[in-house]
């Protein structure tokens, strides 16, 4: 096997136990988790293990018929079963992947070529038993070697170019058989150690809020999965309303001449019916504007997902010199001056402080609150209308994989704009 670059894994582990010394297997209750690679998210912290010496582990990769077929959009925001947070829910038909693999390998004439492994489907869950090298009792921390190169050889070699590059796990593709075969020689205890120590909650609390803030109701579909929205910075309706105000006010800009809503129309999904946008000075917008809603679901803005949230994101726009051309500390000046902001950031904040960062604060209020949840094909989606003849063979060909082997010729368009908000499936990033 040639080497494989940037390996991406996440792995689903329900119903772990341990097996004590008397030799009984007990039960962790809710002791489902996932890791993932790319993230670094590779440590599991389980509570209440029962009391006595274990010499064994065991968990399952992949979930139990009942959980995988449950409604994902019920998980609370940080739940590892939460869609926007795992970003692993197959759709709203099959459930979770289980395992994704994904990277790039060099092929016999030295070209780089990508993989994408999805280990899915309910016939896959494995049954992976550990045992411990010594008994352990109390608090403990383990370290579990998970080894790539094992999985794709032992006992079942698995070839890129011979084999197929990609699997979605349906019925019959040798793939996932011969992963489900490799998968429990692939883990291995590599040490125990005392167990680290708990970090303590670093919950942000909530920035500046007026004495008596008024709450603002979040409203999204049943359809969609639980967001997690910044907790240091609770949707109000004075902040939102505050954000609303900068979003049209030209002033933001250095000739008085483009708002945020020149580029991002209501009219239009808060998007720009032109290709690329004017700005300032006769100039145009390097890339198209993005549509503006349900940005609660997502972690990273603008095309190239530069910006890592909307308090930071709102600030470029106003400094681009191609669409706002204006300094933060000018609107500042502009802002203060004026008759009406006083008096709404104060609102808004219990003090009349404008800084860049109350003015990112109020404006990511207001993308926030900007939802859409009712459109035709969400009331499609729920039995309350009918798509026509056309739109439903275009919502077949999105949704069909394209996967020669087993004859599915569709666009599988879903893989990338996956799940109920069309994006953020692993493949994607
Ligand atoms: C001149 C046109 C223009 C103006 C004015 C403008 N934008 Fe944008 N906006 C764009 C373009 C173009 C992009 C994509 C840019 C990129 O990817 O580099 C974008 C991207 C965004 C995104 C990212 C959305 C996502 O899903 O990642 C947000 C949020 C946003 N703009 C908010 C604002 C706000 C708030 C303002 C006012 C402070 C503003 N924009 C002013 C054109 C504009
Ligand atoms: C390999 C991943 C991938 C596949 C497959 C894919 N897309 Fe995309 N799509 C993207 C990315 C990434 C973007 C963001 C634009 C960019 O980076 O060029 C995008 C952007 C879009 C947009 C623009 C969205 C907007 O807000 O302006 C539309 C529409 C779209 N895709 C439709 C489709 C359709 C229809 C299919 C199937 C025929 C499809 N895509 C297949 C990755 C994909």
């Amino acid at each position: 096997m040639r080497p494989f670059l940037f390996p991406a894994l996440a792995i689903y582990s329900a119903s772990s136990s341990y097996r004590s010394i008397a030799g009984n297997w007990q039960a962790v209750p809710n002791s489902i988790q996932w890791i993932d690679a790319r993230k670094h998210r590779t440590q599991i912290l389980l509570d209440s293990i029962p009391e006595g010496d274990f010499k064994a582990i065991r968990f399952s990769i992949g979930l139990s018929e009942a959980v995988n077929h449950s409604d994902p959009n019920l998980y609370a925001a940080k739940h590892p079963l939460n869609p926007s947070f795992n970003n692993l829910h197959w759709n709203w038909q099959t459930g979770y992947i289980f395992l994704a693999l994904e990277g790039t390998y060099r092929q016999s004439n030295g070209q780089l070529s990508g993989y994408v492994y999805h280990f899915a489907n309910d016939p896959q869950r494995t049954t992976i038993t550990l045992t411990l090298p010594k008994n352990i009792s109390g608090n403990a921390s383990l370290d579990i070697d998970f080894d790539i190169a094992a999985l794709l050889n032992v006992p079942s070699p698995i070839s890129f170019s011979k084999d197929g590059a990609s699997t979605h796990s349906r019925e019959g593709d040798p793939i996932p058989q011969a992963l489900k075969r490799n998968l429990p020689g692939a883990f291995q205890i590599k040490r125990i150690r005392a167990a680290a120590p708990i970090r303590a909650d670093t919950r942000p609390l909530p920035i500046d809020l007026p004495d008596t803030p008024t709450p603002y109701p979040f409203k999204l579909g049943n359809r969609l999965p639980i967001p997690s929205l910044p907790l240091d910075n609770p949707l109000i309706a004075e902040r939102i309303e505050l954000g609303r105000r900068l979003f049209h006010d030209p002033q933001l800009s250095i000739d008085d001449t483009i708002a945020c809503a020149s580029c991002h129309q209501e009219d239009h999904a808060f998007s720009d019916p032109a290709r690329i946008s004017a700005g300032v000075n006769g100039q145009f917008s390097r890339r198209h504007s993005m549509p503006l809603f349900n940005l609660a679901w997502k972690d990273s803005f603008f095309w190239d997902g530069r910006a890592h949230s909307l308090r930071e994101q709102v600030l470029i726009p106003i400094e681009d010199p191609r669409e706002m051309g204006e300094s933060i500390d000018h609107v500042i000046e502009k802002l203060s001056a004026d008759a009406d902001y006083p008096t709404l950031f104060s609102n808004a904040f219990g003090s009349a402080s404008i800084t860049p960062l109350t003015i990112g604060l109020a404006l990511e209020n207001f993308l926030l609150s900007l939802t859409s949840y009712n459109s035709k094909f969400d009331q499609a989606m729920s039995g309350k209308a009918q798509l026509s003849p056309s739109e439903q063979r275009g919502f077949e060909l999105f949704m069909t994989e394209f996967e020669p082997r087993s004859r599915q010729y569709g666009a599988d368009c879903f893989h990338c704009h996956g799940g109920a908000l069309f994006h953020g499936q692993p493949l994607s990033r």
